[in-house]
């Protein structure tokens, strides 16, 4: 035994990790060598204090929960006229090339039970066109429409890091420039059993899971992204989550209301659909902003209406967040540390030879925690149809077939703002239509180019 090992074996035992060495024997070489590698990279330290999250009973309730504010929907004249302060400012913004965007897509698609980076997903509902390809068209067709660079960094994990790099490969980074998308990954955290010890997921190789999106603001900065960012002049980062291609991602009223509020994170929300939408609800937490999970909601909450018959907590959150670029500098740079939250889950694990499912618990930091460090943030609200439809699920809500639909409805939408003679209906009963975001990204740009007729295409009309 070399000294290395020694003294791993000594620290693992220690921390009452000793199990990692059972089947070392039993491993081959070069399978030691890596099994090493990954015990010496550990830290001990966070893997007992989230034993110690394990122990601990449920999460205390907030203590304080209560709505927060809203930049509604449903305007009045002031609301109006401050929105189109904000047009005018996000979209200088945009043009002076201080917004960059940032999709997370370190995620595993597991409810989705799709074996690849999710955003290798087609999704086009007749171009086929995957989720990373959708939004490199959005990115392209924002550059073109500002003239200005506008660099895209896009978060993998380890576990979909390379074959998510080889994909934009293939495909020649759609079209964009190579140099303006900047791959970064965020960290994995051991998953343990519910005795605090760390799981295997096969001989010589541990059970690690990406730590949650709350991982991206360090990753940006050990990555050097967040360096890049700076470098590059830019001021703010557009956030969005790879499942939901109708994320509008270059929003100046958005950008805008965050400008104007001075704020340094802010959100985008839409009404829930009902009481157990799977969705979190942007909140004011023990006086702060912030977000509370679906899950976490107690069910009087959840149900609780208003004087006008509406959800009390209707702020659904969408993923969608624009964050200051010094905001993430200065809480790095402080030794953030967002809460870590337990998912206890069944897993399948390598344990004294051979694969057994059993009971064990994985740990994420999330994004949305970091809006408690923000004094100010703007929460628009935004309507559903233009801007929301996630692909979580194979099949049923939030699944590709709710998704294509939901494009179909919207461009259809656009078809007939336009004026324009309406596309021929699937067997669903719904029209078959795509726009590519390059022939227009919205209603209006639609509707700017409505001589132009669409594409011959077998089964629908497609405009690009
Ligand atoms: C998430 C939000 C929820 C919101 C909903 C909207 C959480 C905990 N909750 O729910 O408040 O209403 O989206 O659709 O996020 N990801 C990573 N790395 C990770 C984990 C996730 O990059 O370690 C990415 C995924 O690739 C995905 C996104 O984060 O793009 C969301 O992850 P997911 O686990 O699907 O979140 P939800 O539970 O659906």
């Amino acid at each position: 035994m070399d000294a290395r090992e020694s003294r791993l074996r000594e620290r693992a035992a220690q921390a009452g990790q000793g199990h990692l060495f059972a089947d070392f024997e039993q491993l081959a070489p070069a399978q030691r060598q890596h099994l090493l590698e990954q015990i010496e990279a550990l830290d001990f330290e966070q893997i007992r204090r989230h034993a110690e999250l394990l122990r601990e009973a449920a999460p205390v309730a907030p203590a304080d929960l209560a709505p927060a504010p809203m930049f509604p929907l449903e305007r009045d004249a002031q609301h109006e006229r401050l929105a189109e302060r904000a047009v005018e400012q996000g979209a200088r913004a945009l043009a002076r090339g201080e917004v960059g965007f940032l999709v997370v897509a370190g995620g595993q698609a597991s409810r989705l039970g799709y074996d690849g980076p999710k955003g290798a997903f087609p999704i086009g509902p007749l171009s086929e066109a995957t989720l990373f390809e959708l939004f490199a068209r959005r990115v392209k067709a924002a550059s073109l429409r500002y003239g200005v660079r506008m660099p895209w960094y896009v978060m993998t994990s380890l576990a979909n890091d390379a074959a998510t790099r080889a994909f934009f490969e293939t495909h020649e980074w759609f079209g964009l420039p190579p140099e303006d998308v900047v791959f970064f990954s965020q960290a994995m955290a051991p998953a343990l059993d519910f005795e605090g010890r760390v799981l295997l997921s096969g001989p010589g190789e541990l059970f690690l899971a990406p730590n949650g999106h709350g991982g991206t603001l360090s990753a940006l900065a050990q990555s050097g992204a967040l360096d890049d960012a700076l470098r590059r002049g830019l001021r703010r980062l557009s956030y969005f989550q790879v499942d939901n291609p109708l994320a509008i991602i270059a929003d100046p009223l958005f950008l805008g209301l965050h400008e104007l509020e001075g704020a340094r994170m802010s959100s985008k929300v839409v009404a829930k659909r009902d009481a157990h939408e799977k969705v979190g609800v942007i909140g004011r937490i023990d006086g702060r902003y912030g977000c509370i999970e679906y899950s976490d909601l107690a069910p009087q909450l959840r149900e609780a209406r208003d004087e006008s018959g509406r959800l009390r907590f209707r702020a659904g959150n969408i993923a969608l967040h624009v964050i200051e670029l010094d905001f993430i500098d200065e809480l790095v740079g402080g030794g953030l540390q967002l809460p870590w939250h337990v998912a206890r889950k069944s897993m399948n694990v390598w344990e004294a030879g051979r694969m057994v499912q059993r009971q064990g618990a994985k740990f994420e930091t999330f994004v949305f925690d970091a809006l408690a460090r923000s004094p100010r943030s703007v929460v628009l609200e935004v309507e559903r149809a233009r801007e929301f439809s996630p692909v979580k699920n194979a099949s049923g809500e939030d699944s590709p077939d709710t998704t294509r639909a939901d494009l179909r409805r919207l461009h259809a939408r656009w078809v007939a703002a336009a004026g324009l003679p309406p596309p021929p209906t699937a067997e669903d009963g719904l029209p078959l239509v795509e726009i590519d975001p390059l022939f227009a990204d919205d209603e209006h740009s639609f509707r700017a180019r409505a001589g132009v007729a669409p594409q011959p295409h077998r089964r629908g009309h497609w405009y690009r």
